[in-house]
């Protein structure tokens, strides 16, 4: 099979390789960056844990070519180990309980973190639209809603969600 070259940049970084055509850019991200933070689930794009951001906005990496991002700017999760933003949602995922075997994590942080930076005043049935891409086996969704609202909360200089609500 004849390989096409493709330029971007992943996680800052220029990268410059030759893919087949046909290569995604979760198994591109995966075999060739070695960065397997990036999770493969339905690979038909249903399920979002192969959730990565492309040019600032977050896309199913199993439904894109590599070679459609030439020129791209691509984040992988290991892209936002020093992010500020990111850190408060990894730590309101753990006192949320926002994750069991994680495989869905990588994706939920991503879209969570666009969710946190975008729609600031999003309330409770918006986060659950917005996540509506990102599927989870393990723990349903209450702790990761509450994960995001516990930073969206503090963000706005409001006082720590309630956890007296029942669960749904
Ligand atoms: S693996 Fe990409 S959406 Fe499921
Ligand atoms: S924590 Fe296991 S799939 Fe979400």
């Amino acid at each position: 099979m004849a390989l096409t070259r493709v330029c971007m940049t992943v996680n800052g970084q220029p990268v410059d390789e030759q893919v087949e055509p046909r290569t995604h850019l979760a198994d591109f991200l995966r075999e060739n960056g070695g960065l397997t933070g990036t999770n493969l689930g339905c690979e038909h794009g249903v399920c979002g844990a192969c959730t990565i951001e492309i040019d600032g906005a977050p896309a199913r990496s199993c439904i894109t070519f590599a070679v459609a991002c030439e020129g791209a700017s691509v984040r992988t999760i290991e892209g936002f180990s020093e992010d500020p933003v990111m850190a408060e949602l990894r730590a309101a995922f753990t006192a949320e309980h926002a994750l069991q075997c994680g495989y869905c994590t990588p994706g939920m942080l991503v879209t969570a973190r666009d969710i946190v930076t975008r729609l600031p005043d999003a309330d409770e049935p918006r986060i659950r639209r917005e996540l509506s891409g990102n599927l989870c086996r393990c723990t349903g969704y209450v702790g990761i809603v509450r994960a995001i609202q516990r930073v969206l909360h503090k963000n706005r200089g409001q006082s720590p969600i309630s956890h007296d609500a029942p669960a749904k």
